[in-house]
């Protein structure tokens, strides 16, 4: 071979050893086998200055250069790129046998669970869901549900006044109003919500969540509404739960009552829970008061209701064993995990 053909041969050997990366040997194969630039295609161009005699010889020793030098540095590359190939597999190693990172699986909360249990057995008898506004004026909160200004019993809800006629509604017997101005009876709907008082202590929350039931039609009466509560307190308590009503005063009913339920802790013989009543005081209901039912334009000649307002907070309580209310507000999570139901 041609001494020039031969020492491009031994640049090519001795400077594949200082390749590190596939983006050097592409430059390094460049250097020689670009058809324009590279070493070996210049050879060619030389055909023309090398002597006629010489010619066969020269161009033989060129292209064999350029087979070997073509082999060698696709085998360059092909070591190269399988040499790189392993180093990613060892940067990129996962070990599959690591234990998992643990992922936190969240419950619902328990206001919600009670929510979501009370709406399920009242949607079961027909009830329909209302949900109101938090702001209320004065009229739907009080005044309409036979409270007016400087009625005593407005004494029982610490109100949030926003203004003289807006307020943070105190209840969500408000709902029942907008119902009835806006549906003929049959009516049976079941409006929850967020409430507002201004009263703080264990069992006391300046915000808190009731579920308010109405249910009107004709020859509504208190034998209704126990046969519905009974059916309530056996599946929120369990099914040997009974119900009593005690007479109780709230202006937008007549007759009011209490609900009881007997004591879901000590079956009714009296313990720490019930504080040895062998009851349990679970909600205010009664039969929708005449002058409500006027105040929405219902005949009470005609219909008769029965209304319901439960604390989801209280019933949560009750359920779950829980004695202060803030546990329920402060998002604790070790607290909250342990109700699931
Ligand atoms: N709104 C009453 C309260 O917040 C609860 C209540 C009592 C609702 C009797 C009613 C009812 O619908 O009939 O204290």
């Amino acid at each position: 071979m041609n001494a020039g053909l031969e020492q491009i041969k031994q640049e090519i050997i001795s400077g594949a050893e200082e390749i590190r990366s596939s983006k050097e040997a592409y430059e390094f194969r460049k250097k020689f086998l670009d058809g324009k630039t590279g070493k070996i295609g210049l050879l060619m161009r030389e055909m023309k200055n090398i002597p006629p005699e010489q010619r066969a010889d020269y161009g033989k020793g060129v292209n064999e250069l350029k087979e070997w030098a073509l082999e060698f540095l696709v085998e360059l590359d092909t070591r190269i790129k399988a040499k790189e190939l392993q180093e990613r597999y060892e940067a990129e190693k996962i070990d599959i046998s690591l234990p998992a990172v643990e992922t936190q699986q969240g419950n619902l909360h328990p206001i919600t669970l009670i929510r979501n249990q009370l709406i399920d057995i009242f949607a079961g008898m027909g009830f329909e869901i209302y949900e109101g506004t938090e702001i209320e004026t004065d009229y739907y909160n009080f005044t309409a549900l036979n409270t007016p200004q400087d009625h005593p019993a407005r004494d029982m809800q610490d109100t949030f006044y926003l203004s003289p006629e807006f307020l943070l509604r105190t209840q969500t017997s408000a709902g029942q109003i907008h119902v009835m101005e806006n549906k003929k009876p049959p009516i049976k709907i079941l409006s929850p919500g967020k409430v507002f008082r201004s009263d703080d202590d264990a069992t006391h929350s300046p915000m808190f969540t009731q579920m308010e039931g109405l249910v009107v039609d004709k020859g509504i009466t208190l034998c209704d509404l126990q046969g519905m509560l009974d059916v309530f307190v056996k599946k929120i308590y369990g099914e040997d739960t009974k119900t009593r009503l005690r007479p109780s005063y709230f202006p937008f009913t007549e007759p009011s009552v209490e609900v009881d339920c007997s004591c879901f802790e000590c079956g009714g013989k009296g313990c720490k829970l019930c504080k040895g009543t062998g009851w349990i005081e679970i909600l205010g209901a009664g039969i929708v008061n005449n002058k409500v039912l006027e105040n929405c334009g219902i005949d009470p000649d005609e219909y008769s209701g029965f209304a319901f307002g439960i604390g989801i907070e209280r019933t949560a309580m009750l359920k779950y064993g829980i004695n202060n209310i803030k546990l329920l507000f402060e998002s604790d999570l070790r607290v909250l995990k342990q109700i699931n139901d």
